[in-house]
């Protein structure tokens, strides 16, 4: 599968690029600069030993992805999904943006459209099936080789596109799982605020959740 990565050179996006990357998956790092880019495929690369990485500008890479993840800031997001809506129109876009509040990192940004997953589909259109995952997978836990135990919740309000992600979170070791439609990124986005809480509460990098009591997957 090749995966685009747009915010592929922040923390978590680079995370997730590098793990698809050791699972053997083509990975395109979008940025803003192209230098930029190309240096994280680069270590991408040097990191793996195998040149599945590559880095483009954002457009390009949106256009280049069969899927395409979005891990930018919340400040960031609309006008990122404006600059690559032409792209992706067709695919999945997986949404991995929590609206923290950039003055009170400590809270929630309640977004106008609900959840910035919502937003994305709003601003996207049925003709591009968004989903939110990874919001609740600190970065911390994306350099390891072995995953962590944390479960990725996965919600959009296409089945096939919630498949798609859970196969992605394979990919990295995690447990995917159905979380259901679009609205329920609201909880999602959410949980990650509780968790940065309880990271901090137990000086902690990587507190993440676990579902129990169902069918093991
Ligand atoms: N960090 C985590 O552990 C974690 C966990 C779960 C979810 N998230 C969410 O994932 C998203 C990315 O988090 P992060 O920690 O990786 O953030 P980050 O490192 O601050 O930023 C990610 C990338 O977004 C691009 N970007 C930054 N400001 C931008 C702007 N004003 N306009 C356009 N692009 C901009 C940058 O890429 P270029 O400069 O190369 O374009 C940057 O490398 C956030 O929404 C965050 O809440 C993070």
């Amino acid at each position: 599968m090749r995966i685009a990565v747009i915010g592929g050179t922040g923390k978590e996006g680079y995370g997730l690029a590098l793990g698809w990357a050791r699972a053997g998956q083509e990975v395109v790092i979008g940025s803003r600069v192209m230098e930029r880019a190309v240096r994280a495929a680069e270590t991408i690369n040097a990191a793996v030993g195998r040149g599945r990485a590559v880095g483009m500008l954002n457009r390009e890479a949106a256009a280049t992805g069969e899927i395409v993840v979005l891990a930018v800031p919340y400040d960031a997001h609309e006008s990122t999904l404006r600059d690559i809506r032409e792209e992706v129109r067709g695919k999945v876009l997986v949404d991995v943006t929590v609206p923290v509040d950039p003055e009170r990192p400590r809270h929630l940004r309640t977004p106008p459209g609900g959840s910035a997953t919502e937003e994305a589909q709003a601003l996207l259109g049925s003709g591009v099936r968004v989903v939110a995952a990874f919001q609740n997978i600190s970065y911390a836990h994306l350099d390891q080789v072995e995953a962590s135990a944390c479960d990725v919740l996965v919600c959009g309000d296409d089945a096939d596109a919630r498949q798609e992600a859970i196969k992605l979170a394979r990919f990295l070791g995690f447990r995917g799982l159905d979380a259901g439609p679009v609205r329920n990124a609201r909880v999602i986005e959410g949980l990650t605020i509780l968790l940065m809480g309880i990271n901090r509460r137990y000086k902690a990098k990587g507190a993440g959740i676990q579902i129990t009591g169902i069918p093991e997957q």
